[in-house]
C-alpha cells in the first residue's frame, strides 16, 4: 500500500525522502513523487513507474529544500498514471500533501470544490483533499487549522503529511485508519508509513494514534493534538530491529533471505517461552487474559491471506490438543455479516503488519460485541497490537517480501505454542505436553536441513517454471498448506494454482488433469498417508505430474511420484510447518525462472491498509 515519507530538519530533504521511498518500495506501488520547500515556494516532481524511475527521468535528489515530502501510490481512485501520482498540491501551489488510505465523502467535497469555482487536476481523493486544505487555509490563515477543519469533514481513512511554502517552517502529520510513525532525530523529523524509512535516521519513534496529529517545527520542538484540538501524550519508543533487518544481506531477494531465515525466526518465537520440562508454554502477553483463556467456550480466528491459511492451521491445532471450538473467518466477510459473538467467546486477529483494514475492522466488529479480542502480530507497535486486549508478537523481525514466508512459519510457531497453552489448561498431560514441546524445539534444525537441500527444489522448479496451471493437495492439517503453497506461486509466479482438500480432487479438480499439469501433494507419513497415496495414483493414472513432499525415508513414494521432496520426520501437527518450506521455495525458483519481480510481484501490496 500507499508509502509515506516527510522530512524537516537541517539536511537537504530530497535524498533524504527517495532513500525513505526506496525502503517502502516493499509495501506495493505503482506510482512516485516527491515534493520540496525552497525560496518561498513548493516544487512537485512526482510519475507514474517506479522509484528508480522518478530518480532517472527527473532528478529528484538534486530537489532543493530542507523541508519535503514523499510518497509512493498504490492506486485506489484513478488509474496509475503522472497526474494522480502524489504529492498533490492545492489550488494556489503552496499546499501540498501525501496520502495514504481513503476518503470516502471525496466526490461530495469535490463538488463543493467545483461549485466554489476550483478546478481539479487529477482524478483522486487525496487531491480533493489538498485542494479543500488550501480552501480553508484562505478562511483560517493557518495550515495547522485548515488541516484540522478538512479533516473534521473527512469520512474514511487517512495517514498524511502536509507541507506549505506559506509556513516553510512546519510540518503536519495525521492519521486515522492508516499507519503514520514520527521519527525524533537530534534536531530533525521524519515522518514515515512505518519504521523501516526512520530507522537509518533515529531510533526514536512516535505511533501516532487514530486521529492523532503531530506537528512538528524546524526548532526541534513538536506537538501531538488530537485532529479536535486537545493535546496528547505521545510515548516516544525504541525500534526495536536492526537496520540489517532491512537489507538483503548477499541474497539475491528479500524472499529468499526470509526463507533462509526461517531457522532463527523461528528459534526466536519459542524463546522464553517454551518450558520443555513442564511440557507447557508460558506466553507473557496472554497473563491478563488467562482467565478468559480457560473458560474460553469458541475461539473464532479471523485473518486475511497467508495469515488466514495460518488460522486454518490454528483451527486444527487448538481442536485437537485444547478440544475448543474454532471458526476461521476472513476478516473481510466476518465483519459485514453482524457475527454472532457469545460472552465466553475469545476472538484472536492474525497478521503480519498489524494494519490490514479489514482485520482491524473485524477486531472493532468483535470488541463492540462483548468479545475478548487478542493479536498474533508481528509489526511492534502497530494498531492492530495495540488495539487488541493482549496477545503474542510473532518475533519474526521486519518481512520485507510481498510474500509472506517467515511471518507464516512464526504464525504457526505461535499457534502451535498457544493451543499447547490452552490445551494444558484443559486436561492434555504433562507426557503428551512433553512430547509436542519437544517436537517444536527440534523444528529449527530440521527446517535447516530442508534449506541445505534447496538445489533439489530449484531443479524441479525449472522443469515447471513454463506451466500455466498447478494444483496443490494436501489432507487434514496440511490442506491449509497446500492453500498456502497455491497462494505463494500464484502472487510472485502469476501462474494459476489452486489448493484443495486432496480427497475433494474427485469433486471436479480431477477434470483437469493432463500431462501438462503439474500436482503438488503434501503426502507426509501420518494416520491418513495411504489416502493420499490413492491420490496420487488417481493422479497418476490420469498423466498428471506428481511432485511430493515425503517424509524422509519413504522408498515408496519414488515409485509413484515423478519428483520427491524429502522432509524430516515431525509430530504430525507439526508437519505444515516443514511442509510449507518447499513450497516456498518451489515458488521462489519458479519465478525466478520466469522473471517475475519476487519482492514485488504486480498489483500485490505488503500491507493492505484499505478496505
Ligand atoms: C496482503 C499481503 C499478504 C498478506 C495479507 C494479510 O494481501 O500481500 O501477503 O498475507 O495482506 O496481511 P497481514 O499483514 O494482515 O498478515
Amino acid at each position: 500500500m500507499c508509502g509515506i515519507v516527510g522530512y524537516i530538519g537541517p539536511q537537504a530533504a530530497a535524498p533524504i525522502i527517495l532513500n525513505g521511498l526506496r525502503r517502502l518500495e516493499y509495501r506495493g506501488y505503482d506510482s512516485a513523487g516527491i515534493c520540496t520547500v525552497d525560496q518561498g515556494g513548493i516544487e512537485i516532481r512526482k510519475r507514474a513507474g517506479k522509484v528508480a524511475d522518478l530518480e532517472q527521468a527527473l532528478h529528484v535528489s538534486s530537489m532543493p529544500g530542507t523541508t519535503g515530502i514523499g510518497h509512493t501510490r498504490w492506486a485506489t481512485h484513478g488509474v496509475p498514471n503522472d497526474p494522480n501520482a502524489h504529492p498533490h498540491a492545492d489550488a494556489s501551489d503552496t499546499i501540498a500533501l501525501v496520502h495514504n488510505g481513503i476518503i470516502e465523502n471525496y466526490l461530495t467535497i469535490r463538488k463543493k470544490l467545483v461549485k466554489a469555482g476550483y478546478q481539479l487536476r487529477s482524478e483522486t481523493d487525496s487531491e480533493v483533499l489538498a485542494v479543500f486544505i488550501g480552501m480553508l487555509y484562505e478562511q483560517t490563515g493557518s495550515v495547522e487549522q485548515a488541516v484540522r477543519a478538512a479533516l473534521g469533514e473527512v469520512d474514511g481513512t487517512f495517514g498524511l503529511v502536509v507541507v506549505s511554502s506559506r509556513e516553510p517552517d512546519v510540518m503536519i502529520g495525521a492519521r486515522r485508519g492508516s499507519p503514520l510513525v514520527l521519527g525524533i532525530g537530534s534536531g530533525e523529523f521524519i515522518f514515515a508509513s512505518d519504521a523501516s524509512a526512520i530507522i537509518a535516521h533515529t531510533r526514536q519513534v512516535v505511533y501516532l494514534h487514530d486521529n492523532e496529529m503531530a506537528i512538528v517545527h524546524r526548532d526541534g520542538s513538536y506537538v501531538t493534538k488530537t485532529i479536535g484540538n486537545e493535546a496528547t501524550v505521545s510515548a516516544i519508543e525504541e525500534i526495536e530491529f536492526e537496520l540489517d533487518a532491512i537489507e538483503k544481506g548477499g541474497f539475491d531477494h528479500f524472499m529468499l533471505k526470509e526463507i533462509f531465515e526461517q531457522p532463527n525466526t523461528f528459534r526466536d518465537g519459542l524463546r522464553g517461552r517454551l518450558q520443555l520440562e513442564d511440557g507447557n508454554v508460558r506466553l507473557g502477553g496472554l497473563e491478563s487474559v488467562r482467565d478468559a483463556l480457560r473458560t474460553a467456550q469458541r475461539i473464532v480466528i479471523t485473518a486475511c491471506g497467508t495469515s488466514w491459511h495460518a488460522a486454518l492451521v490454528g483451527e486444527y491445532l487448538i481442536e485437537s490438543l485444547a478440544r475448543i471450538p474454532v471458526e476461521v473467518e476472513y476478516a473481510s466477510e466476518f465483519r459485514y455479516r453482524n457475527p454472532i459473538i457469545q460472552p465466553n467467546d475469545v476472538v484472536i486477529a492474525i497478521s503480519q503488519s498489524g494494519e490490514t483494514a479489514d482485520t482491524l475492522a473485524a477486531i472493532r466488529e468483535a470488541k463492540m460485541k462483548g468479545a475478548t479480542v487478542l493479536g498474533m502480530v508481528n509489526v511492534v507497535g502497530s494498531t492492530i497490537a495495540r488495539e487488541t486486549e493482549a496477545g503474542v508478537y510473532l518475533h519474526a523481525g521486519p518481512e520485507i517480501g510481498v510474500a509472506s514466508t517467515k511471518a507464516f512459519t512464526s504464525q504457526l510457531c505461535i499457534l502451535t505454542q498457544f493451543a499447547l497453552l490452552l490445551g494444558r489448561m484443559r486436561g492434555l498431560g504433562q507426557l503428551e505436553g512433553r512430547e509436542l514441546a519437544k517436537e517444536l524445539d527440534a523444528i529449527p534444525a530440521k527446517i535447516q536441513r530442508i534449506l541445505e537441500r534447496v538445489e533439489d527444489v530449484e531443479a524441479i522448479a525449472r522443469e515447471y517454471a513454463s506451466a500455466s496451471n498447478f494444483l496443490y493437495l494436501g489432507r487434514g492439517v496440511n490442506f491449509p498448506v497446500a492453500l498456502e503453497g497455491a497462494l505463494k506461486l500464484k502472487e510472485i509466479s502469476y501462474i494459476h494454482a489452486e489448493g484443495y482438500p486432496a480427497a475433494e480432487m474427485k469433486h471436479g479438480p480431477i477434470a483437469l488433469i493432463d500431462t501438462n499439469m503439474p500436482v503438488v501433494f503434501v503426502a507426509t507419513k501420518d494416520d491418513i498417508y495411504d489416502k493420499i497415496v490413492s491420490n496420487i495414483e488417481e493422479v497418476r493414472a490420469r498423466s498428471g505430474r506428481v511432485i511430493a513432499i515425503a517424509t524422509e525415508g519413504d522408498t515408496h513414494l519414488h515409485s509413484v511420484a515423478n519428483h520427491v521432496i524429502e522432509i524430516p520426520e515431525t509430530h504430525p501437527l507439526l508437519t505444515p510447518i516443514l511442509a510449507s518450506i518447499p513450497m516456498q521455495l518451489l515458488a521462489y525458483y519458479i519465478a525466478v525462472q520466469r522473471g517475475c519481480n519476487v519482492d514485488m510481484p504486480r498489483n500485490l501490496a505488503k500491507s493492505v491498509t484499505v478496505e
